[in-house]
């Protein structure tokens, strides 16, 4: 290829990708959100795929088209994607968590439509605490297996937010983590990343911006 990266380097490699960002039920018409847009998962996707690799992309509430060249899940909530991501790492090569997954659900999902009369002028909501996704596959990693998660923070000096970075590490106990910045207006929507990669040693073995496509196939790299 243009860049001398060959074309097929993942071939015959089995990779999990989780991309977008779940929804937790509240009522049949409401969810707790978040802002992700799924698009660096998906360009994850797309790149593993056409460098070869069999990709099984768990798509949680994408805003955008994904891929053809994928096997595509679809899930919704915090607890759907953990039993696809699950039954899927048994055989892969490669998973990467760049879903943003919910750290909480409302503790229970009402059957009927929660109704202001009923509520007045406040409602206080009680959350449950999801389970920790990725630092479940880190446990049960078969060898030879890469686990990559995605690290989104608010802090804006770069030095903290690598500290930030490198104790999240430390408590999933994955081989890389993609550290980025998130805010109102980067991040999620944006066409654009700026990422700098830990290894579990928690050392920068990669620092890439530019587009959400350029980045992941900086993080590919890395796997291949
Ligand atoms: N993740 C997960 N299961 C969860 C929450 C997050 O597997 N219940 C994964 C994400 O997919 C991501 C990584 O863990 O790859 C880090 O997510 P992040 O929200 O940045 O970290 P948390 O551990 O949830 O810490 P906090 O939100 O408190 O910063
Ligand atoms: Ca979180």
């Amino acid at each position: 290829t243009e860049n001398g990266r060959p074309q097929s380097d993942l071939a015959g490699k089995r990779i999990v990708i989780t991309a977008g960002g779940t929804r937790e039920p509240l009522d049949p018409v409401r969810f707790l959100g978040n802002r992700s847009s799924g698009k660096q998962g998906v360009a994850l996707a797309e790149s593993a795929a056409a460098r070869g690799a069999t990709v099984i992309l768990i798509a949680a509430n994408l805003e955008v088209p994904a891929p053809t060249t994928v096997q595509l899940l679809l899930v919704s909530s915090a607890l759907d994607l953990e039993r696809a991501v699950t039954e899927t790492a048994a055989d892969a090569d490669a998973v990467i968590m760049a879903a943003a997954v919910a750290d909480y659900r409302p503790a229970t999902v009402r059957a009927d439509k929660i109704k202001k009369d009923d509520t007045g002028d406040s409602l206080v909501l009680e959350l449950t605490r999801n389970p920790d996704i990725l630092a479940g596959l880190a446990a049960g990693k078969k060898p030879g297996q890469v686990l990559i998660g995605f690290a989104a923070e608010t802090e804006t000096d770069p030095d903290l937010l690598l500290a930030l970075g490198r104790a999240k590490l430390a408590r999933k106990g994955c081989d890389f983590l993609v550290v980025n910045r998130v805010g109102w207006s980067e991040g999620f929507a944006s066409d654009r990343n700026e990422v700098r990669v830990l290894d579990s040693a928690g050392d920068i073995v990669c620092e890439a911006s530019g587009t959400k496509m350029s980045v992941a196939q900086r993080i590919l790299d890395l796997i291949a």
